[in-house]
Protein backbone atom coordinates (compact mmCIF):
# COMPACT_ATOMS: atom_id res chain seq x y z
CA UNK A 1 0.00 0.00 0.00
CA UNK A 2 1.22 3.48 -0.84
CA UNK A 3 1.29 5.43 2.74
CA UNK A 4 2.12 8.99 2.98
CA UNK A 5 2.84 10.67 5.82
CA UNK A 6 2.46 14.48 6.06
CA UNK A 7 5.27 16.04 8.76
CA UNK A 8 8.47 14.43 9.41
CA UNK A 9 8.67 15.22 13.25
CA UNK A 10 8.80 12.72 16.39
CA UNK A 11 5.52 11.11 14.99
CA UNK A 12 5.31 11.36 11.58
CA UNK A 13 8.37 9.90 11.40
CA UNK A 14 8.19 6.93 14.17
CA UNK A 15 5.41 5.80 12.07
CA UNK A 16 6.23 6.03 8.81
CA UNK A 17 9.47 4.08 9.91
CA UNK A 18 7.40 1.35 11.30
CA UNK A 19 4.63 0.89 8.42
CA UNK A 20 7.59 1.54 5.52
CA UNK A 21 8.99 -1.79 6.66
CA UNK A 22 5.47 -3.55 5.07
CA UNK A 23 4.34 -0.79 3.18
CA UNK A 24 5.97 1.82 0.51
CA UNK A 25 6.10 5.15 2.39
CA UNK A 26 6.66 8.60 1.47
CA UNK A 27 7.25 11.29 3.82
CA UNK A 28 5.63 14.78 3.05
CA UNK A 29 8.10 17.75 4.79
CA UNK A 30 8.68 20.96 4.49
CA UNK A 31 11.76 21.41 5.80
CA UNK A 32 14.20 20.67 2.80
CA UNK A 33 17.23 19.53 5.48
CA UNK A 34 14.89 17.26 6.71
CA UNK A 35 14.11 15.93 3.66
CA UNK A 36 17.56 15.30 2.50
CA UNK A 37 18.54 13.95 5.85
CA UNK A 38 15.86 11.14 5.87
CA UNK A 39 17.28 10.89 1.74
CA UNK A 40 20.41 9.79 3.42
CA UNK A 41 19.72 7.98 5.90
CA UNK A 42 20.19 10.16 8.66
CA UNK A 43 17.55 10.99 11.43
CA UNK A 44 16.91 14.92 12.25
CA UNK A 45 15.79 14.13 15.37
CA UNK A 46 17.46 12.47 18.57
CA UNK A 47 15.60 8.52 18.79
CA UNK A 48 18.15 5.70 19.38
CA UNK A 49 14.89 3.30 18.20
CA UNK A 50 14.97 5.25 14.75
CA UNK A 51 18.21 5.28 14.60
CA UNK A 52 18.62 1.45 15.04
CA UNK A 53 15.93 1.11 12.25
CA UNK A 54 17.32 3.12 9.73
CA UNK A 55 20.62 1.62 10.17
CA UNK A 56 19.80 -2.20 10.83
CA UNK A 57 16.16 -2.85 8.64
CA UNK A 58 15.07 -2.60 4.72
CA UNK A 59 12.69 0.44 4.52
CA UNK A 60 10.41 1.21 1.83
CA UNK A 61 10.49 4.89 2.74
CA UNK A 62 11.76 8.50 0.92
CA UNK A 63 10.81 12.04 1.75
CA UNK A 64 9.94 14.87 -0.06
CA UNK A 65 8.90 18.25 -0.36
CA UNK A 66 6.17 17.72 -3.11
CA UNK A 67 2.91 16.94 -2.83
CA UNK A 68 1.89 16.37 -6.17
CA UNK A 69 4.38 13.59 -6.25
CA UNK A 70 3.79 12.41 -2.46
CA UNK A 71 0.10 12.21 -2.63
CA UNK A 72 -0.06 10.25 -6.31
CA UNK A 73 -1.79 7.28 -5.68
CA UNK A 74 -1.57 7.13 -2.35
CA UNK A 75 -3.97 4.86 -0.27
CA UNK A 76 -3.31 5.91 2.97
CA UNK A 77 -2.60 9.54 4.28
CA UNK A 78 -1.63 10.37 7.49
CA UNK A 79 -0.51 13.90 9.38
CA UNK A 80 1.67 14.82 12.02
CA UNK A 81 2.04 18.46 11.58
CA UNK A 82 2.45 20.86 14.63
CA UNK A 83 -0.32 22.25 16.41
CA UNK A 84 1.41 24.79 18.74
CA UNK A 85 -0.38 26.54 21.35
CA UNK A 86 -1.32 30.64 20.91
CA UNK A 87 -1.81 32.67 23.51
CA UNK A 88 -3.54 35.11 21.42
CA UNK A 89 -6.62 32.99 20.55
CA UNK A 90 -6.04 30.95 23.86
CA UNK A 91 -6.29 27.29 21.25
CA UNK A 92 -4.22 25.42 18.74
CA UNK A 93 -3.15 26.97 16.12
CA UNK A 94 -4.30 24.97 13.40
CA UNK A 95 -3.02 26.83 10.36
CA UNK A 96 -0.59 23.72 9.48
CA UNK A 97 -3.01 21.66 9.78
CA UNK A 98 -5.45 23.57 7.50
CA UNK A 99 -2.65 24.46 4.65
CA UNK A 100 -1.88 20.35 4.45
CA UNK A 101 -5.73 19.90 3.12
CA UNK A 102 -5.85 22.57 1.02
CA UNK A 103 -2.64 21.03 -0.97
CA UNK A 104 -3.88 17.95 -0.67
CA UNK A 105 -7.53 18.99 -2.57
CA UNK A 106 -5.57 20.18 -5.11
CA UNK A 107 -3.89 17.31 -6.35
CA UNK A 108 -6.43 14.61 -5.20
CA UNK A 109 -10.65 14.58 -5.37
CA UNK A 110 -11.50 14.32 -1.59
CA UNK A 111 -14.62 14.37 -2.37
CA UNK A 112 -16.27 10.68 -2.95
CA UNK A 113 -15.49 7.42 -0.98
CA UNK A 114 -14.13 5.98 -4.37
CA UNK A 115 -11.70 8.90 -4.72
CA UNK A 116 -10.67 10.28 -1.28
CA UNK A 117 -7.63 8.81 -0.05
CA UNK A 118 -8.36 7.54 3.97
CA UNK A 119 -6.77 10.71 5.62
CA UNK A 120 -5.59 10.03 9.09
CA UNK A 121 -5.09 13.35 11.48
CA UNK A 122 -1.98 11.92 14.10
CA UNK A 123 -2.30 15.78 15.13
CA UNK A 124 -2.79 16.79 18.75
CA UNK A 125 -6.42 19.28 17.60
CA UNK A 126 -9.17 20.67 19.87
CA UNK A 127 -12.34 18.65 20.12
CA UNK A 128 -14.57 18.87 17.20
CA UNK A 129 -11.49 20.07 14.96
CA UNK A 130 -12.02 16.84 12.68
CA UNK A 131 -15.74 17.20 11.73
CA UNK A 132 -15.05 20.98 11.06
CA UNK A 133 -12.06 20.01 8.66
CA UNK A 134 -13.96 17.36 7.02
CA UNK A 135 -16.95 20.02 6.22
CA UNK A 136 -15.09 22.91 5.45
CA UNK A 137 -12.56 20.91 2.67
CA UNK A 138 -15.37 18.34 2.11
CA UNK A 139 -13.07 15.14 2.92
CA UNK A 140 -15.36 12.02 2.25
CA UNK A 141 -12.25 9.97 4.63
CA UNK A 142 -11.26 11.14 7.65
CA UNK A 143 -10.55 9.48 11.04
CA UNK A 144 -8.42 10.97 13.75
CA UNK A 145 -6.31 8.28 15.90
CA UNK A 146 -4.37 10.14 18.74
CA UNK A 147 -0.74 9.25 19.16
CA UNK A 148 0.76 8.76 22.66
CA UNK A 149 4.34 8.57 22.26
CA UNK A 150 7.16 9.74 24.55
CA UNK A 151 9.38 11.59 22.79
CA UNK A 152 12.47 10.26 24.37
CA UNK A 153 10.88 6.62 23.43
CA UNK A 154 9.24 7.56 20.07
CA UNK A 155 9.85 4.73 17.88
CA UNK A 156 9.63 2.57 20.69
CA UNK A 157 5.83 3.39 21.35
CA UNK A 158 4.62 3.19 18.43
CA UNK A 159 6.25 -0.15 18.29
CA UNK A 160 4.26 -1.05 21.31
CA UNK A 161 1.44 1.25 21.77
CA UNK A 162 -0.32 1.46 25.06
CA UNK A 163 -3.37 1.30 22.54
CA UNK A 164 -5.00 2.14 19.13
CA UNK A 165 -7.64 4.52 19.47
CA UNK A 166 -9.42 5.56 16.64
CA UNK A 167 -12.26 7.88 15.80
CA UNK A 168 -14.72 8.00 12.74
CA UNK A 169 -17.94 9.69 12.36
CA UNK A 170 -20.45 6.66 13.77
CA UNK A 171 -23.25 7.37 11.14
CA UNK A 172 -21.35 6.60 8.41
CA UNK A 173 -20.71 2.49 7.87
CA UNK A 174 -18.54 3.60 5.89
CA UNK A 175 -16.43 5.35 8.48
CA UNK A 176 -16.81 2.41 10.67
CA UNK A 177 -14.93 0.12 7.89
CA UNK A 178 -11.82 2.28 7.64
CA UNK A 179 -11.82 2.74 11.35
CA UNK A 180 -11.41 -1.06 11.50
CA UNK A 181 -8.81 -0.86 8.27
CA UNK A 182 -7.17 1.41 10.17
CA UNK A 183 -6.58 -0.21 13.67
CA UNK A 184 -5.57 -3.40 11.56
CA UNK A 185 -3.14 -1.57 9.69
CA UNK A 186 -1.54 -0.23 13.39
CA UNK A 187 -1.86 -3.46 15.00
CA UNK A 188 -0.43 -5.69 12.00
CA UNK A 189 2.98 -3.24 11.98
CA UNK A 190 2.89 -3.34 15.79
CA UNK A 191 4.97 -5.71 17.60
CA UNK A 192 1.98 -5.74 20.11
CA UNK A 193 -0.48 -8.15 18.74
CA UNK A 194 -3.07 -7.77 21.52
CA UNK A 195 -2.71 -4.15 21.81
CA UNK A 196 -6.02 -2.88 22.86
CA UNK A 197 -8.19 -1.20 20.10
CA UNK A 198 -10.75 1.48 21.17
CA UNK A 199 -13.05 2.53 18.63
CA UNK A 200 -15.37 5.62 19.13
CA UNK A 201 -16.91 8.65 17.79
CA UNK A 202 -14.57 11.75 16.77
CA UNK A 203 -15.19 14.05 19.36
CA UNK A 204 -14.46 11.04 21.97
CA UNK A 205 -11.66 10.74 20.29
CA UNK A 206 -10.08 14.36 20.27
CA UNK A 207 -11.43 14.61 23.85
CA UNK A 208 -9.29 11.26 25.12
CA UNK A 209 -6.00 12.93 23.74
CA UNK A 210 -6.42 15.82 25.68
CA UNK A 211 -7.12 14.12 28.73
CA UNK A 212 -4.78 11.96 29.26
CA UNK A 213 -2.56 14.45 28.89
CA UNK A 214 -4.32 16.92 31.12
CA UNK A 215 -4.33 13.64 33.12
CA UNK A 216 -0.55 12.75 33.07
CA UNK A 217 -0.50 16.86 34.31
CA UNK A 218 -1.84 16.62 37.45
CA UNK A 219 -0.11 13.76 38.22
CA UNK A 220 2.71 15.40 37.80
CA UNK A 221 1.77 18.54 39.40
CA UNK A 222 0.25 16.61 42.49
CA UNK A 223 3.47 15.11 43.05
CA UNK A 224 4.95 18.86 42.95
CA UNK A 225 2.82 20.35 45.05
CA UNK A 226 3.41 17.69 47.59
CA UNK A 227 7.78 18.32 47.09
CA UNK A 228 7.03 21.79 47.64
CA UNK A 229 5.06 21.37 50.73
CA UNK A 230 7.95 18.91 52.04
CA UNK A 231 10.59 21.16 51.39
CA UNK A 232 8.67 24.18 52.68
CA UNK A 233 8.66 22.11 56.13
CA UNK A 234 11.97 19.85 55.60
CA UNK A 235 10.84 16.64 54.89
CA UNK A 236 11.91 13.82 53.12
CA UNK A 237 10.02 14.05 50.12
CA UNK A 238 10.77 10.80 48.71
CA UNK A 239 10.05 8.94 52.04
CA UNK A 240 6.26 10.27 51.61
CA UNK A 241 6.10 9.48 48.03
CA UNK A 242 6.97 6.12 48.76
CA UNK A 243 4.54 5.78 51.58
CA UNK A 244 1.72 6.72 49.12
CA UNK A 245 2.86 5.52 46.07
CA UNK A 246 2.78 1.91 47.56
CA UNK A 247 -0.93 1.94 47.51
CA UNK A 248 -1.13 -0.06 44.25
CA UNK A 249 -4.69 2.09 43.16
CA UNK A 250 -1.73 4.77 43.48
CA UNK A 251 0.87 3.07 42.13
CA UNK A 252 4.96 3.59 42.35
CA UNK A 253 5.28 5.15 38.81
CA UNK A 254 5.28 9.03 37.49
CA UNK A 255 6.12 10.49 40.66
CA UNK A 256 9.17 11.56 40.59
CA UNK A 257 9.04 15.62 41.50
CA UNK A 258 10.30 18.10 38.70
CA UNK A 259 10.35 21.70 38.42
CA UNK A 260 7.15 21.58 36.71
CA UNK A 261 5.91 19.78 33.61
CA UNK A 262 6.82 20.76 30.49
CA UNK A 263 7.57 19.30 26.71
CA UNK A 264 5.63 19.83 24.12
CA UNK A 265 2.59 18.48 24.78
CA UNK A 266 1.42 18.54 28.15
CA UNK A 267 1.69 22.65 28.60
CA UNK A 268 -0.21 23.41 25.34
CA UNK A 269 -2.91 20.42 25.84
CA UNK A 270 -3.71 21.22 29.48
CA UNK A 271 -4.49 25.20 27.92
CA UNK A 272 -6.26 23.81 25.23
CA UNK A 273 -8.51 21.87 27.16
CA UNK A 274 -8.71 24.04 30.10
CA UNK A 275 -10.23 26.73 27.22
CA UNK A 276 -13.22 23.83 25.99
CA UNK A 277 -14.20 24.74 29.47
CA UNK A 278 -15.17 27.90 29.18
CA UNK A 279 -18.91 28.17 30.20
CA UNK A 280 -18.85 24.79 32.11
CA UNK A 281 -18.14 24.23 35.88
CA UNK A 282 -14.65 22.76 36.66
CA UNK A 283 -12.17 23.83 39.37
CA UNK A 284 -9.47 20.91 38.59
CA UNK A 285 -9.01 21.53 35.02
CA UNK A 286 -7.96 25.37 35.63
CA UNK A 287 -5.73 24.09 39.11
CA UNK A 288 -3.42 21.91 36.73
CA UNK A 289 -2.33 24.99 34.69
CA UNK A 290 -2.35 27.57 37.41
CA UNK A 291 -0.16 24.82 40.00
CA UNK A 292 2.55 24.30 37.06
CA UNK A 293 2.83 27.79 37.56
CA UNK A 294 3.02 27.94 41.14
CA UNK A 295 5.62 25.18 41.06
CA UNK A 296 7.83 27.32 38.98
CA UNK A 297 7.77 30.20 41.03
CA UNK A 298 8.40 28.00 44.33
CA UNK A 299 11.43 26.14 42.54
CA UNK A 300 13.16 29.83 41.53
CA UNK A 301 12.14 31.40 44.99
CA UNK A 302 14.13 28.23 46.24
CA UNK A 303 17.01 28.62 43.92
CA UNK A 304 16.94 32.37 44.83
CA UNK A 305 18.10 31.14 48.36
CA UNK A 306 20.15 28.55 47.60
CA UNK A 307 22.11 30.51 44.76
CA UNK A 308 22.76 33.09 47.74
CA UNK A 309 23.71 30.45 50.82
CA UNK A 310 25.67 28.21 48.45
CA UNK A 311 27.69 30.89 47.25
CA UNK A 312 31.54 30.87 48.63
CA UNK A 313 32.59 34.52 50.16
CA UNK A 314 33.70 37.02 47.78
CA UNK A 315 31.92 35.89 44.56
CA UNK A 316 28.65 36.72 43.45
CA UNK A 317 26.04 33.99 42.54
CA UNK A 318 26.86 32.42 38.68
CA UNK A 319 24.33 30.10 38.36
CA UNK A 320 24.73 27.21 36.02
CA UNK A 321 21.67 25.53 34.28
CA UNK A 322 22.50 22.17 33.76
CA UNK A 323 20.68 20.99 30.51
CA UNK A 324 17.45 22.62 28.88
CA UNK A 325 15.41 19.77 27.84
CA UNK A 326 12.77 17.97 30.17
CA UNK A 327 13.76 14.26 30.05
CA UNK A 328 17.64 13.16 30.08
CA UNK A 329 18.64 11.74 26.65
CA UNK A 330 16.13 14.44 25.42
CA UNK A 331 17.58 16.44 21.79
CA UNK A 332 14.88 19.62 22.23
CA UNK A 333 13.37 22.13 25.10
CA UNK A 334 10.23 22.91 23.50
CA UNK A 335 8.49 24.09 26.57
CA UNK A 336 10.90 23.05 29.33
CA UNK A 337 10.04 24.39 32.73
CA UNK A 338 13.53 24.84 33.09
CA UNK A 339 13.63 27.77 30.69
CA UNK A 340 10.93 29.42 32.59
CA UNK A 341 12.60 29.46 35.90
CA UNK A 342 16.00 30.62 34.37
CA UNK A 343 13.99 32.94 33.29
CA UNK A 344 12.74 34.17 36.15
CA UNK A 345 16.16 34.35 37.62
CA UNK A 346 17.61 36.18 35.01
CA UNK A 347 14.55 38.57 35.53
CA UNK A 348 15.75 39.19 39.19
CA UNK A 349 19.12 40.29 38.52
CA UNK A 350 21.06 36.67 39.21
CA UNK A 351 23.64 35.98 36.53
CA UNK A 352 23.09 32.46 34.64
CA UNK A 353 25.34 30.48 32.23
CA UNK A 354 23.96 27.42 30.47
CA UNK A 355 25.20 23.95 29.26
CA UNK A 356 23.35 22.03 26.59
CA UNK A 357 25.29 19.97 23.83
CA UNK A 358 22.53 20.12 21.06
CA UNK A 359 22.63 23.96 21.30
CA UNK A 360 25.65 23.43 19.29
CA UNK A 361 27.76 26.38 18.71
CA UNK A 362 25.61 29.15 20.09
CA UNK A 363 27.33 31.60 22.20
CA UNK A 364 24.06 33.12 23.71
CA UNK A 365 20.46 31.32 24.45
CA UNK A 366 17.42 33.66 25.34
CA UNK A 367 20.30 36.37 26.74
CA UNK A 368 22.24 33.48 28.75
CA UNK A 369 25.44 33.07 27.86
CA UNK A 370 26.42 29.32 26.54
CA UNK A 371 28.82 27.39 28.13
CA UNK A 372 30.27 24.65 25.76
CA UNK A 373 33.18 23.31 28.14
CA UNK A 374 31.39 20.82 31.11
CA UNK A 375 34.57 21.33 32.73
CA UNK A 376 34.55 24.98 32.51
CA UNK A 377 30.63 24.96 33.24
CA UNK A 378 31.56 22.64 36.71
CA UNK A 379 33.96 24.83 38.13
CA UNK A 380 32.78 28.24 37.49
CA UNK A 381 29.01 27.95 38.32
CA UNK A 382 28.86 28.71 41.99
CA UNK A 383 25.17 26.50 42.10
CA UNK A 384 24.01 24.48 39.41
CA UNK A 385 20.45 24.16 38.79
CA UNK A 386 19.48 20.66 36.63
CA UNK A 387 15.96 19.88 36.34
CA UNK A 388 16.93 16.11 35.97
CA UNK A 389 20.48 14.70 37.71
CA UNK A 390 23.16 13.19 35.36
CA UNK A 391 26.07 10.99 36.67
CA UNK A 392 28.07 14.06 35.05
CA UNK A 393 27.22 16.20 38.09
CA UNK A 394 28.57 13.59 40.85
CA UNK A 395 31.91 15.73 41.88
CA UNK A 396 30.06 18.38 42.31
CA UNK A 397 26.67 16.81 44.07
CA UNK A 398 26.96 19.59 46.69
CA UNK A 399 26.49 22.90 44.42
CA UNK A 400 23.45 21.17 42.48
CA UNK A 401 20.14 21.72 43.17
CA UNK A 402 17.30 19.70 41.93
CA UNK A 403 13.93 17.79 42.44
CA UNK A 404 15.09 14.31 40.60
CA UNK A 405 14.58 12.48 44.00
CA UNK A 406 14.61 8.72 41.76
CA UNK A 407 17.14 9.23 39.18
CA UNK A 408 14.15 9.07 36.65
CA UNK A 409 11.65 10.39 34.21
N1 LIG B 1 6.08 15.02 20.34
C1 LIG B 1 5.28 14.22 21.01
O1 LIG B 1 5.70 13.56 21.98
C2 LIG B 1 3.86 14.06 20.59
C3 LIG B 1 3.09 13.02 21.18
C4 LIG B 1 1.75 12.89 20.81
C5 LIG B 1 1.18 13.79 19.93
N2 LIG B 1 1.93 14.81 19.41
C6 LIG B 1 1.26 15.74 18.47
O2 LIG B 1 1.65 15.40 17.14
C7 LIG B 1 1.82 16.58 16.35
C8 LIG B 1 3.22 16.63 15.79
O3 LIG B 1 4.13 16.65 16.87
P1 LIG B 1 5.69 16.39 16.65
O4 LIG B 1 6.30 16.41 18.00
O5 LIG B 1 5.90 15.24 15.75
O6 LIG B 1 6.06 17.74 15.89
P2 LIG B 1 7.50 18.16 15.31
O7 LIG B 1 7.57 19.62 15.46
O8 LIG B 1 8.56 17.29 15.89
O9 LIG B 1 7.39 17.78 13.77
C9 LIG B 1 6.48 18.37 12.90
C10 LIG B 1 7.08 18.32 11.49
O10 LIG B 1 6.09 18.80 10.57
C11 LIG B 1 6.75 19.62 9.61
N3 LIG B 1 5.72 20.49 9.03
C12 LIG B 1 5.16 21.61 9.54
N4 LIG B 1 4.21 22.08 8.70
C13 LIG B 1 4.19 21.24 7.64
C14 LIG B 1 3.43 21.20 6.43
N5 LIG B 1 2.49 22.11 6.17
N6 LIG B 1 3.68 20.21 5.55
C15 LIG B 1 4.63 19.27 5.80
N7 LIG B 1 5.38 19.26 6.93
C16 LIG B 1 5.15 20.22 7.84
C17 LIG B 1 7.82 20.35 10.42
O11 LIG B 1 8.84 20.88 9.59
C18 LIG B 1 8.31 19.21 11.32
O12 LIG B 1 9.34 18.47 10.72
C19 LIG B 1 1.46 17.75 17.26
O13 LIG B 1 0.12 18.06 17.10
C20 LIG B 1 1.68 17.18 18.66
O14 LIG B 1 0.87 17.81 19.62
C21 LIG B 1 3.25 14.95 19.70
Amino acid sequence: MKIVVVGAGYVGLSIATLLSQYHTVTLLEISPERVDQINRREVPIHDPGIEEFFRDRKLDLTATGNPEQAYDGAALVFIAVPTNYDPDTRQFDLSALNSVFRSMSKVRDLSSQETCPLIVIKSTIPVGYTKEAKETFGIARLLFCPEFLRETHALEDTRLPSRVVVGYTESDPNAKRDAELLAQILVDASEKKDAPVCLMGLEESEAVKLFANTYLALRVAFFNEMDSFAETRGLNTREIIRGVCTDPRIGRHYNNPSFGYGGYCLPKDTKQLLDHFEGIPNDLIRAVVAANQTRKEFVTDQIRSFAQSSCPAGKEPLIGVYRLSMKKGSDNHRSSSILDVAAMLAESGLDLQVYDPPLGDADIFEGIPVCHSLEQFLETSTCIIANRFDKELENVKGKVYTRDLFLED
